[in-house]
């Protein structure tokens, strides 16, 4: 619906708070919703070169050696024998199902004159280099040195592909190729504490759409790290989304992980007192494409958008699930939480469907990024895990919106990319040297840079 621009009150503060909201939910929210983020970073500006520059891009690759990524779904290897092969910032990775529980990462890359190993995903009894046949076991030890007489160095024994750290978490593959790596458990801490009730040993990739959108891969993922935009950027979405009553939390301690919690089936606080709960739920229920007309029901008495979007979001997950989430708070069902794991990921929590983003240079620009998204669905217990859904690689002319898959997502993505290519040229034109942050609303992009910088190459 379209709302009075001239009847937005300026508004100092949000007409409810995050916690205002799981104040009156039905079922208490886990202690994970109550952990407010405690790191005041102050308000300084950032140089924009750090988004622009080539030799800030360069300084960027010590980062990208060191820090755990997720490099692909352990469903994308289900056989001993699967690989997958994980590129970024030229980096190339091969990730390799070795036994049934047991997953190695090495680069992706000869050891004889250095041809790239493997050079897409697939299935193999061995790795056997297309350019001289040096030949490795799936485990990493060498298998076959041809011409071994005329190599009087190697010694078979020692010849193994090196590995690199490689760990699992809810359904994710993650390496981090730095051989001191921080423990992945305290590197994920808090998302992977606040994630464990979530069924993930029933999730799955049911969506996988990725567009490469020009932009810094920083100017992309942060388009994603507040809603702060979401007035001016998608005015459509305001009647059911609180994008003021979001909670955004940075932790001192937790520099890798940080999160913003969205209150979804509720008015924003600038046009609360334009609209009815049966607005709201109206609104809410006409973005969602997997549903038709004949669904839409009026409220009861005393019903509110967000406890109707519970009820049907319980019913939902218990048919995808087989579980009862009968004492399963509404928040858990209902909002957006957006965790962000440093460097590039993003991965949203509750029993499903969960979305995710990763954002990664393309092609080694500082200025294009693939940008992939998709959804994690869950299946029942007793039944076997589906394959992922294929990678839907869409081309520069095609819109978000044209991957169905993505139902009414695709509009909101679309109108998040009319603003990424301005940001860049608008980076590269400014005479300024700083760009500004909010304090508050936008102290995830303020806390993402200060964890570069921890790990810039000086
Ligand atoms: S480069 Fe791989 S076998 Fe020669
Ligand atoms: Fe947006």
């Amino acid at each position: 619906m379209g709302y009075d621009l001239e009847k937005i009150p300026a508004q100092t503060s949000p007409h409810s708070t995050y916690q205002d909201y799981l104040d009156a939910d039905r079922n208490e929210a886990p202690r994970a919703f109550r952990e407010v983020g405690n790191d005041d970073m102050g308000t300084a500006p950032l140089d924009p070169k750090r988004y622009t520059s080539r030799e800030f891009y360069e300084r960027e690759r010590a980062m990208w050696d060191k820090v755990w990524q997720m490099a692909c779904r352990e469903e994308h290897i289900p056989n001993v024998g699967d690989y997958h092969v994980y590129e970024i910032a030229k980096r190339s990775y091969l990730i390799v199902r070795v036994e049934e529980n047991l997953i190695k990462a090495y680069p992706n890359v000869c050891l004889h004159r250095g041809r790239k190993l493997r050079d897409e995903s697939g299935h193999a009894e061995q790795f056997r280099c297309p350019f001289h046949g040096f030949t490795w076991a799936l485990d990493g030890s060498s298998a076959h040195i041809p011409c071994e007489w005329d190599f009087p160095d190697l010694k078979q024994e020692s010849f193994s592909l090196p590995e690199i750290h490689c760990e699992t978490w809810a359904g994710w593959v993650f390496i981090n190729p730095d051989p001191d790596a921080m423990p992945i458990d305290q590197y994920l801490d808090p998302i992977k504490r606040h994630y464990e009730p979530y069924l993930w040993d029933q999730s799955y990739l049911g969506v996988h759409v990725g567009k490469v959108l020009k932009g810094n891969w920083k100017v992309i993922q942060e388009a994603f790290m507040e809603s702060f935009h979401s007035l001016d950027t998608h005015p459509q979405i305001v009647g059911s989304v609180d994008d003021f009553g979001c909670q955004y939390d940075t932790w001192q301690d937790k520099p890798h992980v940080n999160r913003m919690m969205v209150p979804f089936a509720a008015a924003s606080s600038y046009v609360i007192d334009q609209v009815t709960q049966q607005d709201v739920y109206d609104e809410w229920r006409g973005r969602r494409p997997t549903e038709s007309d004949q669904d839409y029901r009026t409220l009861e008495p005393g019903e509110t958008a967000r406890t109707a979007v519970a009820d049907e979001n319980r019913a939902m997950a218990e048919a995808a699930t087989g579980e009862d989430l009968s004492k399963v708070s509404d928040a858990e069902l209902v909002d957006g939480w957006y965790y962000n794991i440093f460097p590039n990921m993003m991965f949203w929590g509750g029993y499903g469907p969960n979305m995710w983003y990763r954002f990664r240079p393309w092609q080694d620009s500082e200025s294009e990024t693939l940008m992939e998204v998709g959804y994690i669905l869950r299946h029942p217990k007793d039944q076997p895990k589906p394959a992922p859904a294929p990678f839907n690689f869409l081309t520069l002319d095609q819109k978000w919106e044209d991957a169905e898959e993505l139902g009414g997502l695709g509009f909101v993505l679309d109108q998040d990319t009319t603003n990424m290519a301005g940001v860049q040229d608008g980076l590269n034109a400014t005479f300024r040297p700083e760009v500004q942050l909010a304090h508050y609303q936008e102290n995830r992009i303020r806390r993402t840079h200060r964890t570069l910088d921890m790990y810039l190459d000086d």
